[in-house]
């Protein structure tokens, strides 16, 4: 059986036959009463983050490694890339008068250059898989938070052994290898970025695992699956970058079976963003290009999408333990800005090429405008909503 990070197990069978209800119940008291560190040794390290150890040196090694073989094009096309965080997919004309007509693929063009780079700036730090998990608890790290959060996913969407599981926007495959190892299913992992591609598929054949990946813009519909080829869904902050969220569902819709279940976890401005707030747009013009947002969408557009695809909504909710992510923000956000430092001093004795300066000078900017609309209540990147396909 392969190994990642933590010891496979099957799913607990009552939770699978629980209600929806039960599930939602089940899952804030596992949450409320999971240790987050159940083996804290006296180095003071988790068994957990000692399995990773060793991995994460490595990673760091390489992705520092490709950072500093940059070319001058790369860093110039990852820079340029930002422009499309200060559009949204709502603003049509501002899109075409910014892009031109060809916009999407623009927009695509600029979305490879920007991951192509990012993947490995996050792999710096604690955020190998390059997304804010929802807080699960505050004494866990970063990476234990997004470990606990995958596994109430593989719960709410009841991912039995054998199944295939599709995976939209799959980063570097890690995701996916914790997904497939916990469940014993199988995963197909899509992803715009062949840089992330080729690192999953490395990945995942590293830890024998049989999960599979594809090159693929989601904004170039139809996927190339078959109907119903798939028992279940997840997505984890991608759909920001997705022109057509009806289109998308749809195509999810005719793809997964009947019965199959699907989970988004997202970016959405939340009740009290209010557009015409001076402060609020502006805190919204700094937080889009940090977090790589080009579309924002609220709750009420997901379900909405999803219902018109034919699902059933079973759960809309801030997934993060009383709603807020500030916490894991923050301690990223800390992360950073010590790399940065450090960064920084590097170019300056010359240790280093000048373009990292320009990278993570972009990269730590407006940090704390993220923690503040947090704090605000005005967005969310812990947005989390399950629904069903019906049986047929
Ligand atoms: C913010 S990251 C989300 C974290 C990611 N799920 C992970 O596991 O690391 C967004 C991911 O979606 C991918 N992506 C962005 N736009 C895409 C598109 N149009 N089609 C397919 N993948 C896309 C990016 O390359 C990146 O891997």
């Amino acid at each position: 059986m392969p190994s990642y990070h933590q010891e496979p197990v099957a799913l607990n069978p009552a939770f699978r036959e629980s209600s929806d209800i039960d599930i939602i119940a089940d899952e804030k008291h596992k949450l409320a009463t999971t240790p987050p560190s159940p083996h804290i040794s006296e180095d003071g390290l988790t068994d957990l983050d000692k399995s990773t150890l060793s991995h994460r040196l490595k990673t760091f090694r390489k992705s520092f490694k490709y950072l500093h073989d940059l070319t001058e094009k790369q860093v110039d096309d990852f820079m340029a890339s930002y422009v499309i965080y200060n559009l949204d997919w709502a603003d049509e004309k501002q899109m075409i008068a910014a892009l031109g007509p060809d916009y999407k693929e623009k927009v695509g063009e600029c979305l490879k250059a920007y991951y192509g780079v990012l993947n490995h700036l996050c792999a710096l730090g604690d955020v190998e898989k390059m997304y804010i998990p929802p807080l699960m608890s505050k004494k866990a790290t970063v990476l234990e938070n997004q470990l606990m959060y995958e596994r109430a996913i593989a719960r709410e969407i009841r991912i039995q052994p054998g199944d295939k599981v599709l995976d939209l926007g799959c980063g570097r495959g890690r995701v996916a290898a914790h997904m497939a190892t916990i469940s014993e299913s199988q995963v197909t992992g899509i992803n715009i970025d062949p840089n992330q591609i080729g690192q999953a598929i490395a990945f995942n054949k590293e830890k024998g695992l049989d999960n599979k990946f594809v090159v693929q813009d989601f904004n170039s519909l139809p996927l190339p699956f078959a109907d119903h080829q798939f028992d279940a869904f997840y997505q984890i902050q991608a759909l920001s970058l997705c022109k057509d969220l009806k289109a998308l569902f749809k195509e999810i819709y005719r793809v997964v079976r009947p019965g199959a279940r699907v989970s988004l976890l997202d970016w959405v401005s939340l009740p009290a963003y209010d557009p015409n707030n001076a402060e609020h747009v502006e805190l919204m013009g700094r937080v889009k290009p940090l977090i790589g947002a080009v579309g924002t969408p609220t709750p009420e557009i997901l379900e909405e999408a999803l219902e018109e695809a034919g699902f059933v909504v079973v759960k809309s909710e801030n997934a993060s333990v009383g709603g807020l992510q500030a916490p894991l923000i923050d301690k990223v956000d800390i992360y950073f800005r010590a790399v940065r430092q450090l960064i920084l001093a590097g170019v300056k004795l010359r240790m280093l090429p000048y373009h990292f300066k320009t990278l993570i000078n972009r990269l730590c900017l407006d940090g704390e405008a993220f923690v503040k609309m947090d704090k605000m209540r005005l967005i969310s990147t812990s947005y989390w909503v399950v629904a069903r396909k019906p049986e047929a």
